[in-house]
């Protein structure tokens, strides 16, 4: 049986990425196999699909870090024919091959039953972006922190990760200022449900170590000065949690809002995320993320139409979540 993936391949150049028909002998180790209905394009695959990145950690590799589809067969109790699985991250893409196939072979560990209510599309539109937005949510109240505590920030507020925070935030009542280097998206950013909107430039540009208390909670999808930045004007016993990199890698920020204001920055991961916090994450999510909202931030693509999208989520041109339709 052959089915149709998009493949990196090592090359003397350099990466070859390209849609193949591979067979599926050539599926790799796992004790249950899926038929893929649905994947996503996260920023990770826009950088896996560059075929310039450092994501991908063995070669030949498929692409897609998320997918969701149907149990074909299952050498496990726990998983069944006809079961609708959902796998963010563990791995694939970068050492097991990922969602960009019409089928997969996965470790079972790594899977989670699609929620009663959550159809596998909305599964994929919510993707690691939405996942990643809940755990940080998740992170925030482990703080005592609630929407009493004062607004919440959310920068990249545009994007995948950001459009759902913000999304999540205020439907659990929270004040939210997004922050955005696209003023022409107002009134999707408000639709979601933020209060009020910042240029991004006004936390791009390196600032003091400490600055006026403005919020009590973040979820930064930037990184580097921004983040330096949200630090520096988060209030007295706020928390910042820090999910990504859209804007650099580095920190350059100083201990005074650490020490001076007990301020906290959560580390997000959802790529290796434990099962009990990923199982409670899913269960949130189906039930408190408004359905109208997630349609008003997706767009859905053909499998073909991947390589495009890639290239514009890493230049900041798209605006929320993009499902994949494969199967
Ligand atoms: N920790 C984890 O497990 C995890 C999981 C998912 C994603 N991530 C990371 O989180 C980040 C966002 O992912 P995503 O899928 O939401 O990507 P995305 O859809 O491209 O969103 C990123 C947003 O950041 C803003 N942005 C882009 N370039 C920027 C720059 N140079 N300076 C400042 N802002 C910039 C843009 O928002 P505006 O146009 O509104 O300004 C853009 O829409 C990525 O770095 C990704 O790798 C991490």
């Amino acid at each position: 049986m052959t089915f149709r993936a998009i493949r990196a391949d090592k090359t003397d150049a350099g990466q070859d990425v390209k849609l193949v028909e591979m067979d599926e002998s050539e599926l790799m180790e796992g004790d249950v196999t899926i038929r893929v209905t649905h994947s996503t394009v996260n920023y990770k695959d826009g950088l896996a699909l560059s075929g310039k990145s450092l994501v991908i950690r063995r070669f030949p590799m498929v692409l897609g870090v998320d997918l969701a589809g149907i149990v074909e067969s299952s050498r496990r109790s726990d998983f069944a024919p006809g079961d609708k699985v959902i796998l963010t991250g563990h791995g694939l893409s970068e050492t097991h091959y990922g969602g960009y196939a019409e089928k997969a072979r996965v470790n079972g560990d790594w899977l989670v039953k699609a929620p009663d209510g959550l159809t596998l599309a909305e599964a994929m539109a919510i993707g690691t972006a939405g996942f990643t937005a809940m755990l940080a949510l998740m992170a925030i109240e482990h703080q005592d922190l609630t929407p009493s505590s004062g607004p919440a920030l959310v920068t990249g507020a545009a994007g995948g990760v950001g459009s759902m925070a913000i999304s999540l935030l205020a439907d659990e009542g929270w004040r939210v200022i997004a922050s955005t280097g696209r003023r022409s998206e107002t009134a999707y950013l408000k639709a979601l449900g933020a209060d009020e909107i910042i240029d991004r430039a006004t936390l791009s540009a390196p600032g003091k170590p400490l600055g006026k208390e403005q919020w009590a909670a973040g979820v930064d999808s930037v990184g580097s000065t921004t983040l330096a930045n949200v630090l520096a004007q988060t209030r007295y016993g706020g928390a910042v949690a820090a999910c990504g990199l859209a804007g650099g890698m580095d920190l350059p920020t100083t201990v005074a809002p650490f020490i001076l204001r007990g301020v906290s920055l959560l580390g997000i991961d959802s790529v290796h995320c434990p099962k009990e916090r990923r199982l409670e994450a899913w269960r949130r999510l189906a039930l408190d993320l408004d359905r109208d909202k997630l349609a008003t931030m997706t767009r859905t693509i053909p499998l073909a139409e991947v390589f495009d999208a890639g290239a514009r989520i890493l230049k900041g041109e798209t605006r929320g979540r993009l499902v994949v339709t494969i199967g």
